[in-house]
């Protein structure tokens, strides 16, 4: 639990002694870069998700880079991006040097749906190349009609699952496991549903994107003498070959650690996260329907990382920034998730304005409360009472 009166931001990390220990024990050990830590990490972290390959990276934006570069996204292609997420997901595409073509979202859950990419591949063309749908908050997008569009179109499909670890789609497979993907995106930052200070993770059932993007993180060095390109030194024991241009998006082993000791503890953190958003569920349902928490898609077990809920602020009477201003000096913290992404300057410069009506329905009601670890069903009902005291006020 949370300590009495303790201000509740609206996401945060919960590092305990083992983890502490995990961090000094890398310290102490001959690899603070990529060393055995690296290794056991993603071998954990794909038994966890149930993937053939997990890849370990330096954060969630170079994850979401590394797959598309390696899917082979470029100069000419066009990605779609569902406009409600955090602006990483549409700046990977730009890093390869496609451009982004928003697609619009429900209205209610703020996620990509089937009429949605149907709609942006309308507007593409035959130049889309890829779709990243986003787990919101955690609750998984229908990936069963999205990926039989995606495919017929031809498209790759890299799932943006930061927010996600631990989510479970309707046939009760985990959320990265890439059944229907090419790829899953995952972040480590401190206000994700694990952390290691900075990470990310990429999964995929592809043994050569794997290969691919295991390379692209430490500049595109081969040291696999099977695929040197030059004969001249292959048996020299320093010799390695750079035959395409990648990056150092490398974790370092210590970030590892905290990451292989924040998963032992995944099982754990998940249960509580579900058991906090049901409380959530009753705690909010005498403020409907001015609060209103979205069900969740048919079947699927999300793993919230975000409690976003709907308000309808128009009819409480109150704007968005009273109500925040009000719960903080309540000792309630709450965060809006996100600015629709083609309203940022940058992609208005670049595709000019464009009408996302379900984008700007979700912006407009959207709130995310507190929801993290250490919070228990206690603190879960005084933000209820807080923030219905707030609306009534
Ligand atoms: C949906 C989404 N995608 C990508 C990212 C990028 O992750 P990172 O901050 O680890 O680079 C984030 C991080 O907030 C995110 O929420």
């Amino acid at each position: 639990m949370a300590q009495a009166g303790e201000f509740l931001a609206y996401g945060r990390q919960d590092i305990d002694a083992d983890d502490i220990a995990a961090v000094v024990r890398a310290l102490q050990s001959d690899f603070l870069t990529t060393g055995p830590e690296i290794d056991a990490f993603e071998t954990e972290f794909a038994r966890w998700t149930v993937a053939g390959h997990a890849i370990a990276c330096s954060n969630g934006t170079t994850a979401l880079h590394l797959a598309l570069e390696a899917l082979g996204v470029g100069e000419g292609d066009v990605c779609i991006v569902p406009s409600i997420t955090f602006m990483a997901t549409a700046n990977a595409a730009r890093y390869c040097g496609a451009e982004v073509q928003f697609a619009d979202v429900d209205p209610d859950t703020g996620l990509l749906t089937a009429e949605t990419l149907e709609a942006a591949l309308e507007r593409t063309g035959d130049r889309a190349k890829a779709v990243l749908p986003v787990h919101l908050a955690g609750v998984p997008c229908d990936m069963e009609s999205i990926a039989s569009i995606a495919r017929k179109a031809g498209l790759k499909i890299v799932e943006d699952s930061c927010h996600a670890i631990g989510s479970l789609y309707p046939d009760g497979s985990m959320v990265g496991a890439c059944r229907l993907g090419d790829a899953a995106t995952f972040s480590f930052h401190p206000v994700k549903s694990l952390t290691t200070g900075e990470g990310g993770m990429i999964t995929t059932e592809s043994a050569e994107l794997a290969s691919r993007m295991a390379r692209m993180r430490s500049h595109g060095i081969e040291r696999d003498s099977s695929r040197f390109v030059r004969e001249e030194g292959a048996h020299e024991p320093w010799y390695h070959e750079m035959p395409a241009l990648g990056w150092n998006y490398r974790l370092p082993d210590i970030n590892a650690a905290l990451g292989r000791a924040q998963l032992a503890r995944m099982g754990e953190f998940a249960a509580r996260r579900r058991a906090l958003v049901s409380a959530y569920r009753k705690g909010l349902a005498p403020l409907a329907p001015l609060v209103r928490l979205p069900d969740d898609p048919a079947g699927s077990d999300p793993c919230r990382h975000l409690m976003n809920v709907l308000i309808d602020f128009d009819a409480a009477g109150i704007s968005r920034p009273s109500l925040m201003h009000a719960l903080k000096a309540r000792g309630i913290g709450t965060q809006v998730h996100y600015i629709p992404v083609h309203t940022q300057p940058y992609y208005v410069r670049r595709y000019g304005r464009m009408n996302l009506p379900g984008a700007q329905a979700h912006y407009a009601r959207t709130l995310s409360l507190p929801l993290f670890t250490r919070m228990d069903e206690a603190d879960v009902m005084r933000v209820c009472d807080e923030l219905g005291a707030a609306l009534r006020a």
